[in-house]
């Protein structure tokens, strides 16, 4: 399996390996289908971008470390039902969420590493909801290496979740992450530390964020990590920046947006090129990223012309140099 964009689809050497679904959250296609031209521009019109595919090339290729479609659905669908509920003024679901808040520690726990999905797989309607779930997936990634508490691990997954519910509050007149820590320390089931992790979500260590501007250690280390989170997220889905880019892009922010530290954190906990790549190395041979075990940045490859597969944690000397989209 492989995470294409869907200009790259191919109807003769490609099957879905991923259901792909409307606004209404109903499979439109199945997994195991082709698609056909005229769907395919179906697709394009719904700004539908992202297609998981079966092809020769990517045989054996599982993606584990993808959290699978149905978890992501069901955490999607309670936000959706969150979001209604704020904008309604009705009550929060907050089973619903402490139910996510406690399935997306787990899905995190149990893996080395965790890939987003990028919201544009999904229907415009669809990714603001999915955007606060790879938040908070890819900042308990993070957070799981500082060796705190399963009680903060789950205040960090809810704050998270709930970063951008500020959004939802129609009378909205301030920053969505004022309006949005306002609702939330208000309601008895939601910690001040999650309250705050939205809260702070948009400040940056050097002052030059919002609401407050807040510096350095002003900013809660987990508000931090769902800061970055929030970028990252945005890099691969909003801006559809490959991970490898997003990466890079992430780099740039160090000792303005986040501490070098955190920025390290972050090399260490999420890799930059995920199975399913297609590249070239610096032997000019092409390949494709079959797994990742022991280094996230240092891939297992097999070559598209011999399909021998190789370690890169294994040859120091072979290098990534370019990743290929066709
Ligand atoms: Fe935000
Ligand atoms: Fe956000």
């Amino acid at each position: 399996m492989r995470l294409i964009s869907i200009d790259e689809y191919n109807p003769k050497l490609m099957q879905l390996a991923r259901p792909i679904y409307d606004k209404h959250r109903r499979v439109l296609l199945g997994t195991g289908r082709t698609i056909h031209p005229t769907y395919l521009e179906k697709l394009g019109a719904l700004d539908i971008r992202y297609l998981f595919v079966e092809d020769a090339i990517s045989f054996g290729i599982t993606m584990e470390e993808m959290v699978d479609t149905p978890t992501w659905m069901e955490a999607i669908d309670a936000l959706k039902n969150t979001y209604r509920a704020v904008e309604e003024n009705q009550k929060l679901p907050i089973r619903e969420i402490q139910k996510q808040v406690v399935t997306l520690v787990d899905e995190v726990a149990k893996r080395k590493a965790i890939f987003l999905v990028p919201t544009s797989s999904l229907t415009e309607n669809l990714r603001e909801y999915a955007h606060a779930v790879n938040v908070a997936l890819i900042s308990l990634q993070l957070a799981k290496k500082l060796g705190i508490s399963q009680k903060q691990l789950r205040e960090l997954a809810m704050g998270c979740l709930l970063h951008d519910i500020g959004k939802a509050i129609k009378e909205e007149t301030q920053h969505h992450a004022r309006s949005g820590f306002e609702y939330l320390r208000k309601i008895r089931e939601v910690s001040l530390l999650s309250a705050h992790v939205a809260y702070q979500h948009h400040e940056a260590i050097d002052g030059s964020g919002k609401p407050r501007g807040l510096e350095e250690k002003e900013i809660h280390e987990l508000a931090q990590i769902c800061a970055l989170g929030n970028v990252y997220d945005h890099a691969i889905s909003n801006n559809g920046l490959p991970p490898h880019e997003a990466m890079e892009y992430i780099m740039t922010k160090s000792d303005t947006w986040f501490t070098a530290e955190l920025i390290g954190l972050f090399v260490q906990q999420v890799p930059s090129y995920i199975p399913g790549t297609k590249v070239r190395l610096n032997n000019g041979r092409k390949a494709i990223v079959t797994k990742i075990l022991r280094n996230l940045q240092r891939p297992y490859i097999r070559y598209l012309d011999s399909e021998e597969e190789v370690s890169l944690g294994d040859c120091h000397t072979l290098l990534i140099s370019e990743v290929l989209t066709s």
